[in-house]
């Protein structure tokens, strides 16, 4: 490994990697080493346009770019001196100089790297009389993001994303010089699957999605950490928050899942924590209380299996490994044999997008839930968690109990409803399809009364007069159990989990 000082600190980097990927495999980058940037990204190729990244190199007379100078042993290097700074300035200047300072009606405005390094490296006054340059304003680019060609600092970053990401290509710098502006090719729209990436990698205000544009301004939002709940990939992200309301959610950066880029469909699934949620609990046609539902859920599973009629209970892939170990308890209280589940599948691509249409299908083959897909046959009771089987499949059942988070024509057919808490609304963990366990937070307050799986399962089993319940669901209490029983959870507990997730075996 290559010892380089950095502003008098000597760290121990990766051989054969540009300055600024080495320091940001170390983390060190915006952490411990300030080095201003705008093209650079850390998974997209290396423009070298901006230079912004110019640091002095011991030994070189002229300055160099971090984003584009390999690291060699012994390399001494400076991130702050006047000559560094003056040069920074002048990048800054030139950036400035047809930009149009739209700053108060600009969504990036907030979240803009060129606001902060204006404040940061650039200088206090414009020199400048001539007029900006104009060019078009607040274009669609297709059906997700909006383009202000004005605003454009052609870093081409989104450039290299849409030809080594999705591959795609649909964007490009054209003309030259002074004359240079984005656009899309001729005859063809901004459209793929992740196509809303672009708005993130802008580090201005030229690219911006249409569903958050002009919603709220980003300084009243907090982002929380989550996870994708639309398929096995489980993505990781960051929900931005106010007034207990998610208004987007952001990429979260994973190396191990999903690098630092969400599909467009995932992103868009914010609306779900709100939308058509299942919001009062139910007695056949008529509301009910949430005791009464849970009361009349215990005394069907009792009297089932006192009079020895068939249980069956169906699990959920959208569901927490806590909430279905306190499922696979309840049936193993009630002698009513494994789980069933139901995975819903669509189609799948190379980069992120998995066949599963669900985060935690793996977690519920783990727990001993076995995959079906065709109606449940005759059964006294059929405890439910989701909707992922049509009406048709409870055919021969006599008493149906519904937990679920979202409405479905299930509900129509059920005798007992229970609204649940979105994984939103709870603590949890969810195993992607390459078996990495991953906690997901509370981002949210539910809005209506509802609980968690596990905890109105715990209710029901009391209701039900089963043995070793105690009425009360606390997942990081479950999980500790889960880790002691399952050996695939062992040393995964929700209690010890980090942000990035982990391996099981
Ligand atoms: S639109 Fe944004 S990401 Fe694309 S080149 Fe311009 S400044 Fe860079
Ligand atoms: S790839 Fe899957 S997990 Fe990732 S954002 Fe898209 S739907 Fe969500
Ligand atoms: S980040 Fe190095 S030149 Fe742009």
């Amino acid at each position: 490994m290559p010892k380089i000082t950095v502003d008098g600190t000597e760290y121990e980097v990766p051989e054969g990697k540009m300055m600024l990927q080495a320091l940001d495999d170390l983390g060190l980058l915006l952490t411990e080493i300030d080095i201003p940037h705008y093209c650079w990204h850390p998974k997209l190729s290396i423009d070298g346009s901006c230079r912004m990244c110019q640091v002095e190199v011991e030994g070189t007379p002229k300055l160099q770019i971090a984003c584009n100078t390999p690291v060699r042993d012994g390399m001494v290097i400076r991130t702050n001196t006047e000559q560094v700074r003056t040069a920074q300035r002048g990048v800054m200047e030139l950036l400035l100089i047809n930009h149009p300072l739209d700053c108060p009606i600009c969504d990036q405005a907030g979240e803009c790297k060129l606001q902060d390094f204006a404040v940061r490296y650039g200088l206090e006054h414009a020199r400048t009389r001539d007029p900006r340059r104009p060019a078009k304003k607040g274009t669609p680019l297709g059906p997700t993001i909006m383009l202000d060609q004005e605003r454009c600092i052609l870093c081409r970053r989104c450039v290299r994303f849409c030809r080594e990401i999705p591959k795609t290509g649909e964007i490009g710098v054209f003309a030259r010089g002074d004359h240079s502006l984005l656009e899309v090719f001729s005859g063809m729209e901004l459209d793929n699957p992740y196509s809303m990436n672009v708005a993130d990698i802008c580090p201005v205000g030229a690219l911006t999605t249409r569903d958050f544009r002009f919603k709220i301004r980003v300084w009243f939002l907090e982002d929380r950490e989550t996870v994708c709940n639309q398929c096995a990939n489980g993505c990781n992200l960051y929900a931005s928050v106010a007034y207990n309301k998610v208004y987007r959610y952001l990429p979260r950066r994973n190396d191990g899942v999903n690098e630092t880029w969400i599909c467009d469909y995932g992103r868009m699934s914010y609306r779900t924590i709100r939308e058509n949620r299942l919001d009062e609990p139910r007695l056949g046609r008529s509301t009910a209380t949430y005791s009464a539902a849970i009361r009349r859920a215990g005394e069907g599973l009792r009297q089932a299996r006192d009079s020895g009629g068939r249980i069956v209970g169906v699990g959920s892939a959208f569901a927490a490994n806590e909430d279905l170990f306190v499922l696979r308890q309840l049936l193993d209280g009630l002698s009513a044999g494994p789980g069933l589940l139901v995975v819903p599948t669509g189609k799948a691509d190379e980069l992120l997008i998995k066949e599963e249409k669900a985060p935690n299908a793996a977690g519920a083959r783990l727990l001993g839930f076995e995959e079906s897909s065709g109606p449940v046959g005759p059964a006294a009771v059929a405890l439910v968690l989701g909707h992922a089987l049509p009406a048709e499949a409870f055919e021969g059942v006599e008493t149906l109990i519904l937990i679920d988070t979202h409405r479905s024509p299930l509900v129509e057919r059920a005798d007992v409803v229970l609204p649940a808490r979105y994984f939103a609304e709870k603590v949890g963990t969810f195993v992607n399809h390459a078996r990495r366990i991953q906690r997901f937070l509370p981002v949210v307050e539910p809005v209506f009364e509802c609980e968690p799986e596990g905890q109105v399962l715990q209710r029901i089993a009391v209701a039900a007069g089963l043995d070793g319940f105690s009425g009360t669901y606390d997942p990081f209490e479950i999980s500790k159990r889960l880790a002691e029983e399952a050996t695939a959870f062992a040393g995964a507990e929700l209690g010890t989990l980090d942000d990035q997730g982990q391996e099981i075996p």
